[in-house]
């Protein structure tokens, strides 16, 4: 939804695209969440107990994080390359290549956690890049405005589901 929103604002090119990203980007989380319970479950935890992000601690304790897992899935499923680069890369990485639709994803995720979206789990928040928000070319004196946009479109999406 906030990929949805950013990608009209700025008038990205492929904003259904981004869009579709946007909503696929933690499919890793999935995978791991149903094949990897319990490892997923002590992840969570020590990534609260010490206050390193999740895809940190996932890196170290399984070997991979969700991102990492998440492009393994992708490539199974053929996805596009757009999506699969976005599930892929849309944290920061030792070997990651700058992607305009990586850092987008990722500032998305950023927004949501900033305007009031917790982590899935309640895993600590990633912390903001200052050179993300150079990359997207979004004024800070924008954020707040975009923030509130993509809480009341969440607002009615919740209440269309009865949330
Ligand atoms: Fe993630």
């Amino acid at each position: 939804m906030g990929a949805k929103i950013l990608a009209r604002i700025r008038k990205h090119p492929k904003s259904e695209e981004v869009s579709i990203a946007g909503l696929m980007h933690d499919i890793g989380r999935l995978v791991a969440d149903v094949f990897l319970t319990e490892e997923m479950i002590q992840a969570i935890e020590e990534s609260q107990r010490t206050s390193r992000p999740l895809y940190l601690v996932e890196e170290s304790t399984l070997g991979a994080s969700h991102a990492e897992i998440g492009r393994m899935a992708a490539e199974k499923w053929q996805l596009p390359d757009m999506i699969r680069n976005a599930i892929a890369y849309h944290h920061p990485s030792r070997d990651q290549e700058a992607y305009a639709i990586t850092l987008f994803i990722h500032e998305v995720d950023h927004l949501a956690y900033q305007y009031g979206f917790p982590p899935i789990h309640g895993e600590v928040p990633m912390p903001m890049d200052e050179r993300l928000l150079e990359a997207l070319q979004i004024p800070l004196a924008q954020f707040d405005p975009i923030g509130q946009v993509i809480l009341k479109e969440a607002e009615e999406v919740g209440a269309a589901f009865g949330l």
